[in-house]
């Protein structure tokens, strides 16, 4: 079994004292792994990522990552082995050039000035905006922000990425392109955790599923079958992906049997489908 990277323990987390954003929520993710944490606006997916990064400590329970406690002090030098891209790419960006930004995490840890430059280049060439480094990341289009925000969580080489809400407000083919790279860097062993609400992206990112709604998990597994149960998704708010609506609507005409949570899956339904009915 692989090493295990993020464990919650019974973790609780309150803004005040009306409002629990977080309700007893336990889980574990093993090294390798992409997780989903897929809820509607407001279930507490994006303080629960501010939890598994420790920058909010829980009110009660615990979270552990790489086996040590955020609340600890050692947690200081686990930190850089977590890389967090934050909803709001307006929170992760604050110098005044896109190169600035991307290597000011290679800084603090001390890397000289040529080497961090050099890394962080690396990293723009990685996501296809090395021509941006002298742009000041104010002005730039919200998915070129996204992508900057990207490249700072990940100049460090870190061993687990969390994004939240990574595919929000991206045209198609910029949502295609980070799709590709997550998936790159996950077969390359980052372990990958991925806050959203977009039941649409998430087969092609994650392997594994938690659902999230009224700051409790309230079901789990392999995303393939949970993103396409139209019941457990409806008591969450949500619906599944418009592909596996409509093959959901094909089967109960019995027209499939299989029902799809891709494009990719449904392409290979049909093509089977269809070209045994031509060789009939
Ligand atoms: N900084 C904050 N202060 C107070 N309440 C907050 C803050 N951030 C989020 N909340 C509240 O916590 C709950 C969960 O929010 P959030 O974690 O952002 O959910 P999600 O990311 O799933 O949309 C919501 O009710 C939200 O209004
Ligand atoms: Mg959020």
């Amino acid at each position: 079994m692989q090493e295990t990277i993020i464990s919650v323990k019974d973790v609780n987390y309150r803004y005040s004292a009306n409002l629990e954003a977080v309700r007893g929520i336990s889980f574990e993710v093993r090294k390798g792994e992409s997780v989903g944490i897929l809820g509607p606006n407001g279930a507490g997916k994006s303080t629960l990522a501010m939890l598994l990064a420790g920058l909010f400590l829980p009110t009660s329970g615990d979270v552990k990552a790489f086996g040590v406690s955020t609340r600890s002090k050692e947690f200081e030098h686990v930190r850089p082995r977590i890389g967090i891209v934050f909803q709001d790419p307006e929170d992760q960006l604050f110098n005044n050039t896109v190169i600035d930004d991307v290597s000011y995490s290679l800084r603090n840890l001390g890397v000289d000035k040529e080497s961090a430059n050099r890394r962080s280049m690396e990293t723009l060439e990685l996501l296809g905006i090395a021509h941006l480094k002298d742009r000041s990341p104010h002005r730039l289009s919200y998915g070129e922000k996204k992508r900057v925000s990207i490249a700072t969580a990940l100049v460090n080489s870190p061993e687990l990425l969390i994004l939240d809400e990574p595919t929000a407000n991206l045209d198609l083919r910029s949502r295609r392109s980070l799709v590709e790279l997550v998936n790159l860097l996950n077969k390359q062993g980052l372990t990958l955790i991925v806050s959203t609400h977009d039941v649409e992206a998430l087969p092609d990112l994650v392997e594994r599923v938690l659902i999230m709604e009224g700051g409790k998990i309230v079901s789990e597994g392999p995303v393939k079958s949970i993103i396409t149960d139209e019941q457990l998704l409806g008591e969450a708010s949500l619906e599944p992906p418009a592909i596996s609506r409509l093959f959901m609507r094909l089967k109960a005409r019995g027209l499939v049997q299989e029902v799809p949570s891709n494009l990719e899956d449904a392409f290979l339904i049909l093509e089977k489908k269809l070209s045994n009915k031509s060789g009939s």
